[in-house]
This record gives structure tokens, sequence and C-alpha cells, in this order.
């Protein structure tokens, strides 16, 4: 490991109370995910990963690469991660993925999940990519997932852009997995001088391509990550069950920019969380929000449900026209988009998971890095929006 990424295995364990050598840094989160499920693939027989369809492609392209099988389950509209109610577990259960949707992290709910992937055998996997740093804990304090994947990507806690982290648990039952886990992240080769410049000049392709005419914009974006010059967030082949590289470790730049943010991480959180108060404030007995969403949270974005009878896309569109950086994540499910999701093993429509559709129906997120006054300027905005765009009104 280089000298740059034992500095991030070094704040990552800081701020979690773990060891820095139980940190393995890499090029995004999606390849330390893609090394894990591997090697699980490579020793175990089971091949289903209970997962949420309320993610991002990119969060389930890994299980498809690794050979794996995803198994989508119900999510809970309290914390927007996988409802330990409604959890089936299989003999061919071989991992279940406790995801920390946009950061909201329910100690409880986590620890029935795992309790439940442990008592099939199930490798306990955690999301993290939405609150770096963060983790489920026992009552004891030590970590609940067998491994977990924090994200320093593009729209994360971080305005790192690019960079991810896995945790391998120093306590996994599996000792033979744990240690090929360990191998393959170890033996991941730096990314390709390209690649490696791609994730330089992205700050620059980017603020060139935001100040082109849309059509040109698109087409010149398309050009760019055709030929390797351009690392979007999310590539075409991410849309289609594949990843645009092989997994690649953090190059020296990349570890170094996660390093310098890691100082920043109280700072941002912070912020984050005081614009979170605001926001329940303002909306938590006005509209649907997520009841896992405590007041000290540092949520990358702050999500709500629009009303069954108000269209959640016209609620973004209308709060963009004002200028708010309202989100649709998720919706759709395997965000932005899979081109079928049947290559994902998800047939959208077939009522499988109607909780699951109907919060993916009504999601909207806002921003948290603003103050708290402006967070309750955007609160009051979104009401007004949502009263205007009820359905029989224009
Ligand atoms: C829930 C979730 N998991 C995993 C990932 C993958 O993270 P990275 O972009 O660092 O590969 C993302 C990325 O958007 C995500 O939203």
């Amino acid at each position: 490991m280089t000298h740059q990424s034992g500095d991030v295995a070094r704040h990552l364990a800081d701020v979690t109370g773990t060891r820095a050598q139980d940190w393995f840094p890499v090029f995004k989160a999606r390849y330390g995910m893609l090394e894990a499920f591997a090697a699980l693939a490579a020793t175990g027989t089971e091949r289903a990963v209970v997962t949420q369809f309320l993610t991002c492609a990119t969060a389930v392209d890994p299980i498809l690469v690794a050979g794996m099988t995803p198994t989508y389950a119900e999510v809970s509209p309290a914390t927007l991660s996988l409802d330990p109610d409604a959890l089936e577990l299989g003999s061919d259960t071989a991992a279940v993925v406790i995801q920390h949707t946009f950061g909201i992290v329910d100690q409880s709910a986590a620890r029935r999940l795992a309790e439940s992937a442990r008592s099939v055998g199930a490798l306990v996997c955690e999301d993290s990519a939405h609150c770096v740093g963060r983790m489920a804990i026992w009552p004891d304090g030590t970590p609940l997932a067998d491994v977990s994947f924090h994200s320093f990507g593009a729209e994360k806690m971080l305005p790192t852009k690019f960079g991810g982290a896995v945790w391998v648990s120093p306590a996994m039952a599996d000792r033979e997995l744990r240690a090929a886990i360990v191998d393959r992240l170890l033996a991941l080769k730096n990314p390709s001088p390209r690649l490696a410049l791609a994730a330089r000049t992205y700050r620059y392709q980017l603020a060139v391509l935001n100040r082109l005419p849309r059509g040109l914009s698109r087409r010149l974006r398309a050009l760019l990550t055709a030929t390797s010059v351009l690392a979007p967030p999310v590539a075409p082949a991410e849309r289609e069950g594949r990843l645009a590289h092989a997994p690649v470790a953090a190059s020296d730049w990349v570890a170094h920019g996660m390093a310098s943010a890691m100082l920043t991480l109280p700072r941002v959180e912070s912020g984050r969380a005081r614009a979170v108060a605001a926001y329940v404030e303002e909306l938590g007995d006005r509209v649907e929000v997520p009841a896992g969403i405590t007041a000290g949270q540092p949520l990358v974005r702050f999500p709500f449900l629009a009303p069954p009878d108000v269209d959640a896309d016209a609620v973004v569109a209308r709060l963009r026209e004002q200028g708010v950086v309202a989100g649709d994540w998720y919706r759709p499910g395997l965000y932005p988009g899979a081109v079928d999701p049947e290559v994902y093993g998800y047939r959208p429509g077939d009522n499988a998971q109607p909780v699951t559709e109907d919060v993916i129906a009504r999601l909207v997120n806002l921003p948290t890095n603003v103050e708290p006054e402006r967070a309750r300027q955007i609160a009051r905005q979104a009401l007004a929006v949502i009263d205007s765009c009820r359905v029989g009104r224009a």
C-alpha cells in the first residue's frame, strides 16, 4: 500500500475506531465491492446476494460481474434500506447488503438484518457509500459488518469525485474468505495512465462540458467517455450490468485527495447535520420523512416522499426551475436506470416489491450542503411546490 493510501486508512480508522490495517483504499467503491463478491464467488457455492432495487446501478454491477445473482428484497419506508421484517433468506443466500441510503444509519434495523444474515451463514456487507466513515455497530461499539464499502465518489459526502475504501472485519468468522478478500484488495493494480489522467482532469472537463449548449455537451461527453478521456460517475456499460474498467486501486493522486478531504469530514458532517435538522423541523410533520432520520444525522441528501396524489418528477422539475438542486435519485431504481432491468434480475411492474416501487415513485431529495436558513427556505419552497402539484391543479 502506498504512503497516500496508508494515510487514508489511518484517517478512516480514526473516525471509525477501527484498525488502519483493515482498510483498503480503491479507485472507486464499486471495485472494492467487486473484489469482495469475487472472493465470495470463488470460495463458496451459494450465489444470491440480497440487496435492494432502490439503489444505484453501480452498487449492483459488481455483484453481476463477480458472477453472483442480485436478489431484491423490500425496503422499509422508514430507513430506505432493507426491511428486517420483510427479509426472507434462502439456502442459496451468500450475502446481504445493508445500505445506508442517503446516510441514514438505523442501528437497530441494521442489527436485525445482520443477525438474520448470520443465521443463514451469509456474509454481512455494509454499503456506506453515502456516509463515508460511518458504520452500523453492535451495542459494544464494534462494527457489525463483515465487509464495509465507503465512497469518495461524485455527489457523495466529500468533494473528492473519485476514491473508495473497503473495511474488512478482523473478526470475520470465515477466515479463508477474509484472507481471499484481503489478498485480492492488496493485489489490485494501479489505474492505467489514461484512467489516472481522466480522474485528474475530471473537474476541468466538467467545467467545460457544463458551459456548452446541452446537445453539444451531451455528444462531446459521449465521445470523451467512449475514448476513456472522461471517467463519468456512471458509464454506459455500468447501466448494462458491467463495469467500465477492470478493478483498480486508488492512484496516488486519488489517495492524496481522499486523505486531505478526510481532514474536513467533521466540518462537512456537522454542516450537513445542521441542514438535516432544519429540514426535519420544517418538513417532519408536513410530508412523509423516513422515520429513521434523526436530527443529528449528516445525510448526503435529505429525502422525503411526495404525497401519493403528487407527481414527484414535477416537484423535482419545479424546484429546479426555482434554482433548488432537488434530486430524483432512485427513480428509476438501479439509478440512473438499467438499459434492461432483466439483466439485473428485476422485472419492473410485476409488483414483486410494492413498497419499494411506491417509495421509488414518490422519492424526492434536497441538498444538505446548505446553511440551515437556506434549508428552511428550500423546505418552504418544496411545500409550496407540492401544493401546486396536487393532481387536479395546474
Ligand atoms: C448506494 C451506492 N453504493 C455504491 C456506490 C458505488 O460507489 P462508487 O461511485 O465509489 O463506486 C454508489 C455510487 O453512486 C452508491 O450510490
